[in-house]
């Protein structure tokens, strides 16, 4: 057959938008391998005098550091004997078997060591993981988390997309910076914009993680996730970093009381070149583990910034699943990725997304893009603003809480109005470059920065600096909003800084309704055993949902 001649049929599936993704087979040597590698370790454990002596055929003495606070912090000994005599097969029946309770699940997977738990995801099928995630998640109701950023640092603009992504129902609006030294400044834009939506929500500015402890304890943000833990020492090295350096730094958010979770996810280890031949699963595992080990609360996984790797490999997206499903199921609240764009093909994204979101998990997204993907400074989401309509379709559809809500045109104009105005009034008060009534008009009706006017960057620079080194804190916004004549967002921000005092939202997967009242795994725990029990939409959600403003009322016709 001549060489040169194409099938009609192949050239069209080839300019298909899924051939630009990356597909690689299995490479075992460098741990492109989703799950059940044949280099994997097998589960054992061995303990002498109340400590593990040996781990998955390591001894003690030979562990490497990840290994050793898995092994001394992250595994309940008196459970182990029981649970690590349990088969794989018998551990996997168990995660979805809707009589057993999740709190007898949990006891069991506590007393595992990480090769157990990488072998037990490994009996699983996707559907079952997705019934097994429906199940584990800590908390009764479902949720979800934005990425609020912006390509030119728009400190109006971020104001008005925090208001709106609050008002879209997300419980946690997260930024980061496209210039560094903006970060003052987008943090408190989200703050303002935030308790302008919904009262309650809670934000985060990802940084180096020194300026994000001393804008939280300064009250301008109320959570951190980005405090990253990896798999292999030489991964963890190479960012100066230790497990128990990290277990320091979650305790120095917590006594300040801010929420925390750490972050990890599959992949990481072989995009920086030391996965030492391991699936990525099980490198995931151990980072789950450390997480327990820790004492922080949660973790946000899935992959995250990695997801191309797992994405190119074969069961790889099961894999990522399956991460979710761990976490849960070591009584983790969960952050289930989602949030970094891997594939050109609108049905892969789609298909990437529907097990955390069929499940339900504590934030389905942990950055759900709140804005354009051009102003997405978290190298683009998976999903993006522009997407938000087929979400609430797909809520709709399936009759699933995904956690976001139809909105009006009006009351979305009304709410990035006010909030603008809000952060004209905070920089008139503090002496910050002021804002244009203009600027206020433009971001009002705005999708992006390409419809706003440009910043004097110099000068909001300078005071971004000046915020730093005059000690302007989250007493200092409550103030300005007040003389600046919003009361209201003032007493919410009030809100936002008495939390860090009373501590209630570092329970597990917590997160703050408008009344200030904190739910969490502790009064809303996840109670499903079955049809009919757990989380279920109350009439009044389940009317929202149903109602997207452009469907047809058979009322109206
Ligand atoms: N493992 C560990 N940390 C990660 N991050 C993203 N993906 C991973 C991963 N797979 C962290 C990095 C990044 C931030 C957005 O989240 O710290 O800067
Ligand atoms: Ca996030």
């Amino acid at each position: 057959m001549p060489k040169t001649k194409r099938n009609k049929r192949f050239e069209v599936l080839e300019n298909r938008p899924v051939h630009k993704d990356g597909f690689i087979g299995e490479w075992v040597d460098v741990g492109l391998y989703a799950m059940g590698s044949p280099n994997d370790p097998k589960p054992s454990i061995k303990i002498e005098n109340g400590k593990v002596v040996e781990m998955d055929g390591v001894r003690r003495e030979d562990f490497n550091m990840n290994e050793q606070f898995v092994a001394d912090y992250a595994i309940d000994l008196a459970m182990a004997p029981k649970a690590m005599a349990m088969s794989e097969q018998e551990i996997a029946h168990m995660l979805v078997d809707i009589n057993v309770p999740r709190t007898e699940c949990t006891k069991v997977m506590q007393g595992l060591t990480p090769a157990k738990i990488a072998g037990v995801m490994d009996k699983l099928d996707i559907a079952e993981i997705i019934l097994a995630m429906h199940k584990m998640r800590t908390r009764g109701k479902p949720g979800n988390q934005a990425h609020i950023t912006s390509a030119t640092d728009n400190p109006v603009l971020l104001v008005a997309d925090a208001a709106e992504g609050a008002l879209r129902g997300f419980l946690e609006v997260e930024t980061t910076v496209a210039v560094v030294r903006y970060a003052p400044l987008n943090a408190l834009s989200l703050l303002i914009g935030s308790q302008t939506g919904r009262p309650g929500t809670l934000t985060q500015c990802s940084l180096e993680e020194a300026f994000e402890l001393q804008i939280g304890m300064r009250g301008l943000t109320a959570y951190a996730e980005t405090i990253s833990v990896y798999g292999t020492e030489n991964v963890f090295i190479d960012g100066d970093d230790t497990p128990w350096s990290k277990a320091f730094l979650a305790s120095c958010y917590a006594s300040r009381g801010l929420k925390m979770r750490f972050t990890s996810g599959t992949g990481s280890e072989v995009q920086m070149g030391a996965a030492e031949g391991k699936s990525m699963l099980y490198l995931e595992v151990l980072c789950i583990m450390l997480t327990k080990g820790a004492g922080v609360q949660g973790l946000q996984n899935g992959s995250i910034s990695c997801i191309g790797v797992p994405g190119a490999v074969p069961s790889g997206l099961r894999a990522v699943a399956a991460e979710n499903l761990v976490t849960t199921a070591l009584d983790l609240e969960v952050a289930s990725g989602n949030d970094q764009t891997f594939s050109h093909s609108d049905l892969r994204r789609t298909a990437r997304t529907m097990p955390q979101f069929f499940a339900g998990t504590d934030f389905v997204f942990s950055g759900y893009s709140g804005v354009p993907n051009y102003d997405n400074m978290f190298a683009g989401s998976n999903w993006d603003i522009e997407d938000e309509d087929d979400y609430l379709a797909l809520q709709r559809d399936f009759k699933v809480d995904g956690g976001n809500r139809p909105v009006l045109e009006a009351d979305v104009v009304a709410v990035r109005n006010k909030a603008a105005r809000a952060l004209q009034a905070v920089y008139r008060e503090l002496g910050f470059p002021p804002i244009t009534d203009e600027e206020v008009e433009l971001a009002t009706y705005a999708n992006g920065s390409k419809d706003i006017t440009p910043r004097n960057i110099p000068e909001d620079l300078k005071a971004a600096e000046r915020l730093l080194k005059e000690g302007i804190n989250g007493a200092s916004v409550v103030k300005a909003l007040a003389k600046g004549g919003f009361e209201d967002i003032a007493k919410n921000v009030l809100m936002m800084l008495k939390q860090r005092i009373s501590g209630d939202y570092l329970q597990t997967s917590s997160w703050v309704a408008k009344d200030g009242y904190v739910w969490s795994a502790v009064n809303d725990p996840n109670t499903y055993t079955g049809p009919g029990t757990g989380y279920q939409l109350s009439p009044e959600r389940w009317e929202e949902i149903k109602n997207i403003p452009w469907a047809i009322r058979p009322e109206d016709v």
